[in-house]
């Protein structure tokens, strides 16, 4: 056994429905009635999934899509790169999609799925993160909808892995 986790509740399970709950009335708001979403596994299966029960109580009908993505450092280059593996079986050609991850960060990870969605030709992208770390973007990119402002500290649960676990808490932790 290792040593027992030592964390802070940043966001809890109630405040987060409440806030899911706000970004679908604000995105239904934008005037979409339909909406491809295309999340990024794994860390935003949660969210994913509530916001879309969310919108499709606020009116608006969603097809659900996935893309896989990962983001290491290059052992070659040092720099951040970021692994997309494109699944997408819907066709977002002329069509609104809505993508959403659970953290922005540096924002090579939104940037670089941005450029491979926009390839497809859809007629517009909006973004939505859950958490927002503005002090560590290294690109620039702001997200059209973003869940709460998170501070510079690594956080898991709610989807999001502390080395592979904790996924499946219901709130939003962070390391002391
Ligand atoms: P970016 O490409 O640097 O913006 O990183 C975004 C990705 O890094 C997100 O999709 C998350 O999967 C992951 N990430 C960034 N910060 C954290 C964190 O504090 N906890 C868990 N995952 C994180
Ligand atoms: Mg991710």
């Amino acid at each position: 056994m290792g040593e027992p986790l030592e964390y802070d509740v940043l966001f809890g399970h109630e405040r987060i429905a409440a806030r899911v709950d706000e970004l679908a009335q604000d995105i239904a708001a934008t005037g979409h009635v339909q909406l491809i979403m295309v999340a990024l596994l794994k860390g935003s299966f949660l969210f994913a999934a509530d916001l879309a029960r969310a919108l499709h109580s606020a009116g608006v009908q969603v097809e659900v899509d996935f893309l896989h993505t990962s983001s290491y450092n290059g052992a070659e280059t040092g720099r951040a790169q970021v692994q997309i593996h494109d699944m997408l079986e819907c066709d977002i050609a002329g069509k609104t999609v809505l993508l959403v991850d659970d953290i922005l960060d540096s924002g090579h990870t939104l940037v670089q799925v941005l450029a491979l969605l926009q390839a497809k030709r859809p007629a517009r992208i909006l973004t939505c993160v859950l958490l927002n770390k503005l002090e560590r973007r290294v690109v620039e990119i702001t997200p059209d909808f973003v869940g709460f402002p998170c501070p510079n500290r690594y956080v898991f649960g709610y989807g999001m892995d502390y080395e592979h676990q904790h996924r499946a808490l219901p709130y939003i932790a962070a390391l002391k």
